[in-house]
């Protein structure tokens, strides 16, 4: 399965912070926004990701993380000129795709919880139809929004309504098999002028290849584009990480559990950023530091 992250769109939200730059290099406490996404694609066993963004920020990504290769993985780049929907991905990637199957990320969007890497590595080998996730929010209006039946299966999507039919909403994270080109190709600009995801997924569910897992009350999404998404973002990972000692989202720790680079390697990373908690972790982790034990 390959890889993409959206790393485009307007940032209107965000403005002015986002008037001369790409919200997806914004930090959240300790990391770039853009860590977080990518760090979930490997810890779903995809090591080839696709990164759409304007044309002019794509160098300030490559100067971020390149080609990929210091984490063991290959990583190619892509401009959307214009913001045209989260459906476009598909058709900006489509030679990337060539054959495989997909999985879509949010570059704003920051998932953590428990049993979330069992999830997606069952995921990350599906052979057909798509899989979206329902989480449930207090407000579902701004959101693409699940209805269900008695038996919790989903029988309408619906993008950001006015009457929300439940409160469970559709995160940025989505797997397809390979016939979302053409299901994305087929697809018209709904009135605000972007191809839609929820059309795209709507696509599926009228050929009952819509599957939805649920993601529990104890599990944490943020969607990271307003002010407040990134300072609650920021707090939970500042909280988290100094709570437990164990890092959210650190590509560099996954790609060496991962098996993907080795430890003298980790550690070369590590000594990079020496002077940062963030150095010091890897080195810990590269085991050039003491760690406490556990399980
Ligand atoms: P949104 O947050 O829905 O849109 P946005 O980033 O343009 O922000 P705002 O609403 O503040 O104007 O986008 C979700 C993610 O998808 C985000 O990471 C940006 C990305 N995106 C693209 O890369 N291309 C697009 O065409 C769109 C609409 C979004």
């Amino acid at each position: 399965m390959k890889g993409i992250i959206l790393a485009g769109g307007e940032g209107s939200r965000l403005y002015p912070i986002t008037k001369c730059m790409s919200k997806q290099l914004l930090p959240i406490y300790d990391k770039p926004m853009i860590y977080y996404p990518l760090s979930v694609l490997m810890l779903s066993r995809i090591n080839e990701v696709l990164i759409i963004s304007d044309s002019k920020y794509i160098g300030f990504y490559k100067d971020l993380v390149g080609d990929g290769c210091h984490l063991g993985m290959k990583l190619e780049y892509k401009a959307q000129e214009q913001p045209r929907g989260l459906a476009d991905a598909f058709i900006l990637g489509e030679k990337f795709i060539g054959e495989d199957n997909v999985c879509l990320i949010l570059g704003d969007n920051l998932f953590y919880g428990q049993n979330f890497i069992s999830k997606l590595l069952k995921l990350s080998s599906m052979k057909k139809g798509a899989v979206i996730f329902g989480y449930y929010v207090s407000s579902p209006r701004d959101f693409g929004v699940v209805e269900f039946d008695q038996n919790n299966r989903v029988i309408s999507l619906e993008e950001k309504p006015e009457y929300p039919k439940s409160n469970y909403v559709v995160p940025g994270l989505y797997f397809y098999d390979n016939s979302v080109i053409e299901k994305a190709k087929n697809l018209q600009p709904s009135p605000r002028g972007e191809l839609e995801i929820t059309d795209l997924n709507n696509a599926y569910l009228k050929e009952n290849q819509l599957h939805i897992e649920l993601l529990g009350r104890g599990f944490a999404w943020f969607d990271t584009g307003s002010y407040d998404g990134l300072m609650n973002a920021s707090n939970f990972v500042q909280t988290m990480q100094k709570r437990t000692g164990l890092y959210i989202s650190c590509p560099e720790e996954i790609a060496y559990r991962n098996g993907w680079i080795d430890r003298s390697k980790l550690a070369a990373l590590g000594r990079e950023y020496e002077k940062t908690d963030y150095g010091q972790y890897l080195l810990t982790v590269a085991g050039e530091k003491e760690e406490r034990s556990r399980p």
